[in-house]
C-alpha cells in the first residue's frame, strides 16, 4: 500500500483562502525548521523530540526518505502555515499502528486548517494500510481534542506528568486513537470500500 499517486500537491479552498497541501521532502527542511521556531514551545510538547533542533529536523527528513514518516505541508501564498505527519515503525511490534501529528501556525488557527490536515493525513494512513491511528497531545489542547474527536478518535489513555517543558514543569499527555479496521468494516457495510 502507498500514498495515492498524483493527489499532492492539491489546492483546497478554506473559506475563501487557497491552501496548498504538498508532501514534505528534504528540500523543505529549512522552511519547516524556521516554521517550528515561530511556534510557542508549549505547542511542541506533544512531539517526542524538539523539532526546533536542526538534528531532529534532519532525522525527520531522513525518516521521510526511508518511508517511516509521511509529512504534509500546508502553504498559503507560499508561506508555511501548517504541517502534519503520519509516523510508523514497520520493525516494531506495532507495524499496523501510525501516530498522527498536526501543527498549525497560531495566526492561522480556528479556520479549519487543522481539520483539513488531519483529514488528509488520515487518508494517507488509510493508503498505507494502517489499522490503528493514535494522536497524542497535552490535555489543554482543546482544539486538538475537538478536531480529533470530531473525526472519530476516542480517548484511550492519560499519561500523567509525561512531558517536561523548558522550565521543568510537567504536563499530562492524552492519547486518542481511531480503529481504522473497524472503520473499514463500517464502510464495507455501506458498500463504500471503493472510495479507498
Ligand atoms: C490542534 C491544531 C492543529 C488545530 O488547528 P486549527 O487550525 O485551529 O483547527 P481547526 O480550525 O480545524 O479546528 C478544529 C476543531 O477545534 C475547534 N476549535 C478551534 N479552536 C478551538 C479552541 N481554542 N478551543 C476549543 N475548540 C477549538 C474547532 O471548532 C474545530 O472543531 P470542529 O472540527 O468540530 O469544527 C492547533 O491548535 C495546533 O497546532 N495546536 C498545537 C499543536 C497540537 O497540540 N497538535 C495536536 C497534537 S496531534
Amino acid at each position: 500500500m502507498s500514498v495515492e499517486d498524483n493527489r499532492y500537491p492539491l489546492t483546497s479552498d478554506l473559506n475563501g483562502l487557497a491552501i496548498e497541501i504538498a508532501m514534505m521532502g528534504a528540500a523543505d527542511e529549512a522552511d519547516v525548521l524556521a516554521f517550528a521556531r515561530t511556534l510557542p514551545p508549549h505547542d511542541l510538547l506533544f512531539l517526542r523530540r524538539d523539532i526546533t533542533h536542526p538534528k531532529v529536523m534532519q532525522a525527520w527528513t531522513r525518516q521521510i526518505e526511508e518511508g517511516s514518516i509521511v509529512s504534509l505541508l500546508a502553504r498559503r501564498e507560499g508561506q508555511l502555515v501548517g504541517c502534519s505527519a503520519v509516523v510508523r515503525d514497520e520493525m516494531s511490534w506495532s507495524p499496523h499502528v501510525g501516530d498522527l501529528r498536526v501543527l498549525v501556525a497560531p495566526g492561522g488557527r480556528a479556520r479549519g486548517l487543522g481539520r483539513l490536515l488531519i483529514q488528509e493525513s488520515f487518508r494517507v494512513a488509510l493508503g498505507l494500510g494502517l489499522e490503528k491511528i493514535t494522536a497524542q497531545m497535552t490535555v489543554d489542547q482543546k482544539a486538538a481534542i475537538t478536531a480529533f474527536e470530531g473525526l472519530g478518535f476516542k480517548p484511550e489513555a492519560l499519561l500523567r506528568d509525561h512531558v517536561k517543558d523548558g522550565t521543568g514543569q510537567k504536563h499530562d499527555i492524552a492519547i486518542l486513537s481511531h480503529d481504522v479496521a473497524q472503520f473499514h468494516s463500517q464502510l464495507e457495510a455501506y458498500g463504500l470500500t471503493d472510495m479507498f
